[in-house]
């Protein structure tokens, strides 16, 4: 996969004074709040949540349970590989032959919601309470997304349940993937995750304390700063498709280190594969439509292969 050649480095800051907005949940004027949701997701599409109501205990317990899985030798990794013919992406994968320009990562994706879509075959055995913690952790997720999507819905002049709903409802799938990026020996010519768009609606986010991830705002990149306890959140394809452009998909990609291994533990929210993504009508009494109505699994499909949807 080509990796682009630019300096990984964002710029100094006396140049870009911006920062990524950190929005606190807990503050008690809500109003306050959803406007800088709206606002990051306009500007930006990334912001970081603060005293989200998810327990550092929790996230602690999360971020143990996959390291202690990704420690495992590789063989015993496998038993959750992804099969080689398989269409879809769940399971182990690793990309870890040293090669230049070479995406250098190993990954682990499984299905947490809805109940009808989970394949444990995909879920490590090892350690033993991985599923236990993952399963709380899924219900918490739940319920952040959920409100996340509400004040997005408010955000566009839409009932709350407006962008669950043109996800698919009580149909939209909840994904896990653990990344691990190893230390890398030639850091400059390696990239964790190639710069991209998420091809899914929304994601939130939790990593070590090793910076990595960098995104791009008015064609510079910054860096996305680690925060303890925090939960980052980034938009993607789907949520800029159902919001006819209003909240921003943002472009993002991950550097790697010669020393430090990084983790990240992001929870994708992504539509159900037979749901048409279109601009939600009701935005477009005023506006035209300016994305064609294409199911998921279409769109997906598009998006992977590089060829035209719109
Ligand atoms: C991603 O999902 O694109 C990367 C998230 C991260 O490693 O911070
Ligand atoms: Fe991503």
């Amino acid at each position: 996969m080509e990796v682009e050649r630019d300096s990984h480095t964002s710029p100094p800051p006396s140049l870009f004074a911006e920062t990524i907005p950190i929005i606190d949940l807990s503050n008690p004027d809500e109003e306050l709040v959803a406007r800088a949701v709206v606002k990051a997701s306009q500007e930006w599409g990334i912001f970081h949540l603060v005293n989200h109501g998810i327990t550092t205990d929790l996230i602690s317990r999360l971020k143990e349970v996959g390291s202690e899985f990704f420690e495992l030798p590789t063989t015993e990794k496998k038993a959750v590989a992804k099969p080689d013919d398989s269409q879809d992406y769940e399971g182990y994968t690793r990309n870890l032959q040293y090669t230049e320009g070479e995406v250098w990562a190993e990954n682990l994706f499984h299905r947490l919601w809805p109940q009808s879509c989970i394949n444990f075959d995909y879920w490590p055995k090892n350690p033993p309470h991985y599923r236990k913690v993952t399963e709380e952790y899924t219900r918490e997720m739940k319920k952040l997304s959920e409100r996340i999507l509400g004040v997005l819905s408010e955000g566009l002049g839409l009932q709350r349940e407006a962008l669950k709903e043109g996800l698919g409802g009580e149909t939209v799938e909840y994904v896990m993937r653990i990344n691990n990026f190893p230390p890398n020996p030639q850091p400059d010519s390696n990239l964790g995750l190639p710069e991209h768009t998420d091809i899914i609606a929304i994601a939130f986010i939790v990593t070590n304390e090793v910076p990595g991830l960098q995104v791009s705002k008015d064609d510079h990149w910054f860096d996305v700063h680690y925060i303890p306890s925090a939960i980052t959140v980034t938009i993607g394809d789907q949520i800029l498709r159902l919001s006819n452009g209003k909240y921003k998909n943002v472009l993002h990609r991950v550097t790697v280190d010669k020393e430090k291994q990084r983790m990240s533990w992001p929870v994708f929210v992504d539509a159900n594969p037979d749901v048409v993504i279109k601009p939600l009508p009701e935005l477009n009494t005023d506006n035209p439509s300016k994305f064609k109505p294409i199911t998921c699994k279409d769109f997906k499909y598009c998006r992977l292969l590089k060829l035209p949807v719109d």
